[in-house]
């Protein structure tokens, strides 16, 4: 039987973060779950879960989340790094702006959870921090070229930091899932429409598109993705990655036998595929 332990999670409103809260508080750990939308976590509320409003991209508010669970509880054993989105759309198309709030929510609000968290950690040469990598921290696709950026900086950071922290009694988890039904596809095709993207590339919007949303149809939901995240919460000795879901195994290593350019036609392929079929 694995002990009470003191968990923030961030992300919890939906998808694998509210589920992944929902099994927590089942096997009876002590759950802060956050996010902007707190009338989407009423139901963790009813479940024994406090929950709380934050906004992983205002540093003041994850320091004073940090700090209440401390005073609260006197500790935080476990931080589940999860909040995040996909800012999808052609590399070009995307302004600046965009592209510092993808970076800003993904990797900058990674990092201000890690900040607050380690120093506590530290002191006490215990804690857990587990971060929402993905199958794109390994490869990309047209349309979420930037989402997958933040995606390999998650993976490269996580990596330096699990071996920083290692003699400091800290474990730092990676999850990798491929694609999987939560709330993230509609966030990220929505906000593809914000963008003025020039006509040149219709084609291969329509094609890309269609294809993500075929292979969003027939993707898992966030089940083994929240057990993943439950077992390294768990584990004495976590794994270093845990990935999730059947493409997460099989996408990285079929780009590594067949090659960048193969791997890049057979992207295009399966988006004209669908154009033809139409
Ligand atoms: N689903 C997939 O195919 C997939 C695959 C690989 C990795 N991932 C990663 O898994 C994580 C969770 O995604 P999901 O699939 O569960 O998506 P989801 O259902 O859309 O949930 C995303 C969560 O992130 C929160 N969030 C977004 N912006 C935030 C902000 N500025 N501050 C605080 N919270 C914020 C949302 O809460 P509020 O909007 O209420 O704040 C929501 O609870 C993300 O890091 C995502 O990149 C997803």
């Amino acid at each position: 039987m694995t002990q009470s332990q003191v968990i923030l999670i961030t992300g919890a409103s939906d998808g694998f973060g509210h589920l992944a809260a929902e099994k927590l508080l089942a096997k009876g750990h002590v759950v802060y779950a956050t996010a902007r939308r707190v009338d989407r976590m009423r139901d963790l509320q009813q479940q024994g879960a406090q929950t709380l409003h934050l906004d992983v991209t205002d540093t003041a508010e994850v320091q004073r989340v940090v700090s209440q669970i401390i005073a609260e509880q006197g500790r935080i054993d476990v931080l589940v790094n999860n909040a995040g989105f996909g800012q999808y759309g052609v590399v070009e198309a995307v302004s600046e702006d965009q592209l510092k709030y993808q970076f800003d929510v993904n990797v900058f609000g990674m990092h201000r959870l890690q900040q607050a968290v380690l120093p506590h950690m530290r002191d006490r040469q215990s804690g857990k921090i587990i971060n929402l990598a993905s199958i794109v921290s390994h490869v990309s696709a047209p349309l979420l070229g930037w989402y997958a950026a933040t995606k390999h900086a998650i993976k490269g950071m996580t990596e330096a930091l699990r071996m920083e922290v290692r003699d400091l009694g800290i474990d730092v988890v990676a999850i990798e899932p491929g694609a999987v039904r939560t709330g993230f596809e509609a966030v990220a095709f929505a906000s593809m429409e914000t963008l003025d993207t020039p006509a040149d590339y219709d084609p291969l919007i329509e094609g890309m598109s269609n294809a993500t949303r075929n292979m969003y149809a027939s993707s898992p939901g966030p089940q083994s993705t929240a057990r993943a995240i439950v077992r390294a919460v768990q584990a004495r000795r976590p794994k270093a990655v845990y990935k999730t879901t059947p493409d997460s195994h099989i996408l990285p290593r079929l780009k590594r036998l067949i090659g960048d350019r193969r791997y890049g036609a057979l992207n295009l392929w399966m988006a004209r595929r669908t154009l033809k079929r139409s």
